[in-house]
């Protein structure tokens, strides 16, 4: 039977599916987090005047950004609404880097909403990749954000790019089913076709101008392609992905 869960229910949809989700990540990786999106957020990152010491890793899922943050960074907190998928990413993180980086890392099972930092302002990076559809009100994300994150701290955050989102995958492109302006949902099957995630549409306006009214300045867009040097399994997929786009990736800084 199929179920589907809604923004309410994201911590009973990732801990019935955090094994999943583990196994997908683990094999062959997955296009979008592993082959277009994470080598565009690295590149980012290493693009920065200097390593960011303190790092918030929001929806933080099997850890692969707490566990490659913590060799340049102090301190990096992991966190998820996710019981299970704070368990894997700990393990994860164990069994991958050496204790000294290990021990940067503090794991932290909450919803962020209801997260409290160590202070005020106390980040100087924080990250939310594949996020932002699941934040029902972008003011409470960014408000948020904007309590947690040092001044002149960066935030990158993506999702799903907007443009596929209103559209359907064609074999001669993408095709307009939804009107772009008309905020709404979209259901993801993307790790199991029987139980369904709801999930936010944002246009870019939407995000612009409540990243703009919380202090934040857009720093840099990214709409990456996939990389060269992926799986065999994966080209096929991949194809498509060269001519249209993916992922929405946004680097923005709090003034
Ligand atoms: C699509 S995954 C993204 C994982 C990771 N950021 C990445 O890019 O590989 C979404 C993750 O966010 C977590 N999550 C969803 N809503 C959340 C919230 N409000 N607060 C904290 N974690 C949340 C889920 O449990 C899941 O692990």
């Amino acid at each position: 039977m199929s179920n589907r869960f809604n923004l309410f229910d994201t911590e009973s949809f990732y801990d019935k599916h955090a094994s999943d989700y583990e196994k997908k990540r683990a094999s062959k990786g997955m296009l979008f987090n592993d082959y277009i999106e994470a080598p565009a957020v690295f590149e980012e990152i290493r693009s920065f005047k200097r390593a960011p010491r303190k790092v918030l890793d929001i929806g933080c899922g099997v850890g692969y950004y707490s566990r490659n943050l913590s060799y340049a960074s102090d301190e990096v907190v992991a966190l998820d609404i996710s019981s299970k998928m704070i368990e894997i990413a700990r393990k994860n993180c164990k069994d991958n880097i050496d204790d000294a980086q290990f021990k940067k890392i503090s794991f932290a099972h909450s919803s962020f909403e209801s997260y409290h930092a160590p202070s005020e302002k106390y980040f100087e990076l924080v990250l939310a990749t594949f996020m932002l559809s699941y934040f029902d009100n972008l003011d409470v994300f960014f408000g948020k954000v904007k309590n947690v994150i040092a001044d002149n701290g960066k935030l990158i955050t993506s999702m799903l790019h907007p443009f596929r989102l209103f559209s359907t995958k064609e074999e001669d492109g993408y095709r307009m089913h939804s009107s772009y302006f008309k905020s709404g949902y979209y259901e993801s099957d993307f790790l199991n076709k029987d139980d369904t995630l709801r999930l936010k549409k944002w246009t870019l306006s939407d995000i612009a101008n409540v990243a703009s009214k919380n202090g934040f300045l857009i720093e840099n867009l990214i709409e990456p392609q996939p990389i060269l040097d992926i799986p065999d399994m994966l080209k096929e997929e991949a194809k498509f992905y060269y001519n249209y786009p993916s992922v929405l990736i946004i680097t923005l800084r709090r003034k």
